[in-house]
């Protein structure tokens, strides 16, 4: 494959010719629905997308990892996984410290690698660079080791090295996409049981568009972490409400609830339990709008979540309610929001196929005139999670 034989060279040119070669593709993935809603055992609806991580990698003896990255040229890290695994610099290389370390820590014989990856997601443009790089490494050092895992797994060791090695406290939404999307078909995610659906997506009927702000997003500022402790607030507060309902997370508050708690509950609590509450709901309706053809339900939902993100969770920013709003002036667009944590990065639009172009065109127009910025969109069908291409 012409693709893979010049990031093999590339790989050569930095790492050293010779040996076996494996390559590893990790797709991205933009979240359909179901926003902050996997750290309080909601639902979510994401899909993998078109853009990819590509790792290539080859095995050591001498338990050594080098590691270069095509984002970040001129620059090799390196640790040993004879040795205690510590964060370090440079800092992209940390998730996959944190995946060789997690890995290890759950019984894995790792080898040393060599490994090169290629990224053609935007770094910090919140389409889970930062999960494809996890499991995408994970997955190259499973195929060194010669083990085969069970794909929750690798998503669930790759969330913890997320927590422990970069330091933010994700749900599990992005590494379970990355590890196990189905092509052509979004899945809806039930957080606490893992259960899953998956929702397919009629390239006739029906195109996803993302568009990139060029607003980066840093979860590691603190807000997201802030976030999910106010969460935790609202859960003990309704825990003290309703003593004998079983309530765990928010999962459990119950639209009702929240409409009780309004007056006792401090407003801002309030609000950010109300997000997720209705959150919930809106995803399992907007799965279930998806899989039944109701693409202007779909979208109307799709809309409501941008609204809640916007004014209850306050994570939305005034480039991503922009370009949300003007999305939504284009004929054949059925629902447009902002994906991901937030705070910059991307939109998602869902769109009939013919109205794909006029849609990029607009946007590309109004933001350059309104920021002085050019956005990036593009339409990408869902595609399947990572795999070993070689
Ligand atoms: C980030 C996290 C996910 C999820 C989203 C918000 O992408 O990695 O776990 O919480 O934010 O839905």
């Amino acid at each position: 494959m012409q693709e893979t034989e010049a990031i093999k060279a590339e790989f050569a040119a930095v790492l050293g010719a010779g040996g076996k070669l494996h390559v590893i593709r990790a797709p991205g993935r933009v979240n359909l629905i179901g926003e902050h809603t996997d750290y309080n055992e909601g639902f979510v609806c994401p899909m993998a997308i078109e853009p990819e991580v590509k790792v290539v990698c080859r095995a050591r003896e001498d338990g050594t990892v080098r590691l270069a990255s095509t984002a970040f040229p001129g620059q090799v890290a390196e640790f040993s996984v004879e040795k205690k695994i510590e964060r370090g610099e440079p800092s992209w290389a940390n998730y996959v410290r944190g995946v060789a370390a997690e890995l290890a820590a759950a019984g894995i014989p790792l080898t040393g690698m060599d490994a090169l990856i290629e990224n053609t997601l935007p770094v910090g443009g919140g389409l889970s660079s930062s999960a494809a790089i996890e499991v995408g490494t994970g997955l190259a050092m499973l195929t060194l080791a010669g083990v085969e895992m069970d794909r929750d797994r690798l998503a669930l060791i790759c969330q913890k090295a997320e927590h422990e090695y970069a330091g933010v406290p994700v749900g599990i939404m992005d590494q379970m996409i990355v590890a196990t999307g189905k092509k052509g078909c979004a899945t809806q995610y039930d957080c606490r049981s893992g259960a899953r659906q998956f929702v397919k997506l009629n390239p006739d009927d029906l195109r996803v568009v993302i568009v990139n702000s060029m607003v980066r997003h840093e979860l590691t500022g603190g807000e997201y972490a802030k976030r999910r402790k106010q969460c935790e607030e609202g859960v003990a507060y309704f825990q003290k409400q309703s003593p004998g309902a079983g309530i765990r997370a928010l999962r459990d508050v119950t639209m009702k609830m929240i409409h009780e708690a309004e007056g006792k509950l401090d407003d801002l609590i309030l609000r950010r339990c109300r997000h997720v509450v209705s959150e919930n709901a809106r995803t399992v309706d907007a799965a279930a709008a998806l899989t039944q053809d109701k693409y202007e339900r779909a979208g109307q939902l799709m809309r409501e979540s941008h609204a809640s993100l916007r004014d209850d969770y306050e994570v939305s920013c005034e480039e991503l309610d922009f370009l949300s709003e003007q999305a939504m002036t284009v004929k054949g667009v059925y629902g447009a929001r902002m994906t991901g944590g937030g705070f910059g990065g991307c939109i998602v639009a869902l769109t009939q196929p013919r109205s794909v172009e006029s849609l990029e065109k607009h946007l590309e127009k109004t933001y350059q005139a309104k920021f002085g910025k050019k956005p990036m969109a593009f339409a990408t069908t869902a595609t399947a999670g990572a795999s070993v291409i070689e």
